[in-house]
Order: C-alpha cells, then structure tokens, then sequence
C-alpha cells in the first residue's frame, strides 16, 4: 500500500509551492492536478470551443491524449504529445480551466487519471476534490486556505518577479471570480474533507507550513499503524 497527502484549497493557498516542498523533504512523486484542468482548457481555447458548451468540451476530451511525465523531478504535462507546460499557466486558461471544470465528462475522465497515477507510489497530490473525491483514503488530507486579500497579494508579487505588472484589483478580482466558480459547482466543489486539517496560510512562511503539515503526516502514519 502506498502513502498519500491530499492538499485541497482555492486559488494562490500555497498548495503547489507546499506540495513541491514536501515531495522534495519525502522524496515522493507531486501531481499537480490543476495542471490536467488547465490542459483540457487549453485545448479548448486553441480549437476555438465554446468552453460553456458541455457536449463540445466532452468530444474535445474524448479526442484528446493527457499524460504527465517528470522531466528532473519536475512535473511535466503533455497535450496531444507536446508539452504545455508554460502555454497552461496564463490568466485566460486559468479562468477557463475553472469553466471546463465543472463538466462531469472532464472530471471523470481526469480523476481516473489522477487515480491511476496515485495507484504507482507514494503521492502528494493538490487540487480541489482530492480528499473529497479522487483520493477519499488519503493518509493525510489537508485543506489550505487565507484570505482572499493575501492570495490576491502573493499572485501579483508572483507575477511582479516575472516582470509583469498586473492591476491588483483585476488579481483579486479574478482570485474571488474562480473561488466563486470553484465552491459553487454542482460536481465536485472545492470543499474540505470532514476528515482534513485545515490550516490557514495567512501570515505564515512556506517553512513553517510545512513542518506543521509534516508533523501532521507523522500523526497520520500512527494512526494508520
Ligand atoms: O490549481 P489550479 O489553479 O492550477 O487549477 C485550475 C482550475 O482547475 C481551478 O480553478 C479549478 C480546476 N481544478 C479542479 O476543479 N479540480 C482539481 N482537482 C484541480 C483543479
């Protein structure tokens, strides 16, 4: 049997950064699932579908190949054979990967993936509807959140060290835009687990979660004993 960490939060909670750190500290495979959502959205905006249009986003996907791959431990993603890595991470297809996601055709195609990965080795896994959905017996589940004023403020620091310069009112207007689409779906909202630890990012360094999210992982091991 295999271990897993599901971490699950909205937008710019941390989980990418924390997740990444703690695969590195336990040398287990991250799958960062938004990745998958943000692909099929991709594929959507660059064949002109009409991402509001289930049945058009569901023969998109089902015309599609997906696959993750791990290029210097780092997680790749492969659309169609290329990889997309970069081309996935701009605000338009962030937006848009909240649209596609709320068709039970596109979760159900990307949560067997995501399962299937998780059924090879020990896993640290973020996204939405991890503890909830794709991995309900988690060892740990972890469910990441601040405010939205401070996601909005690391998004657009984030973005300032890359030397873009965005409005910070359009980020947060943005961050509070997805958190809508991404509490409110019918399928799968973003929800905490019964069974997860939520921790509150806000005010705290990247360290400092993750020792307290390892320590919460030792805890889970002993119970899983
Ligand atoms: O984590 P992210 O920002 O890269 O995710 C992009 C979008 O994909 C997010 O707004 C909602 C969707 N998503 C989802 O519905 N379920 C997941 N497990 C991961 C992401």
């Amino acid at each position: 049997m295999y271990y897993s960490i599901a971490i699950d939060g909205p937008a710019g909670a941390g989980k990418s950064t924390i997740a990444k750190c703690l695969a590195q500290k336990l040398g287990w495979v991250y799958i960062d699932t938004g990745a998958m959502y943000r692909a099929v959205a991709l594929c959507c905006l660059e064949n002109d579908v009409d991402i509001s249009n289930e049945t058009k986003v569901t023969n998109q996907i089902n015309n599609i190949s997906i696959n993750i791959a791990y290029i210097n431990k780092e997680q790749h993603i492969f659309l169609n054979n290329k990889d997309v890595s970069t081309d996935i991470r701009n605000q338009e297809v962030s937006l848009a990967a909240s649209k596609v996601a709320v068709f039970h055709s596109v979760r159900e195609a990307l949560v067997k993936l995501q399962q299937d990965l998780a059924s090879k080795g020990n896993v640290i896994m973020d996204g939405r509807d991890i503890g909830t959905v794709v991995l309900p017996n988690a060892t740990v589940k972890i469910f990441l959140t601040a405010s939205s004023y401070e996601r909005a403020t690391r998004r657009y620091k984030e973005q300032l060290e890359k030397g873009i310069i965005q409005d910070f009112e359009e980020v947060l207007k943005e961050i509070n835009h997805r958190d809508e689409l991404d509490y409110k779906r019918e399928i799968s909202p973003l929800k905490k687990a019964d069974d997860a630890y939520g921790v509150d990012t806000t005010g705290y360094s990247i360290e400092q979660i993750v020792e307290e999210i390892l320590i919460l992982c030792k805890k889970g091991e002993n119970n899983s004993d």
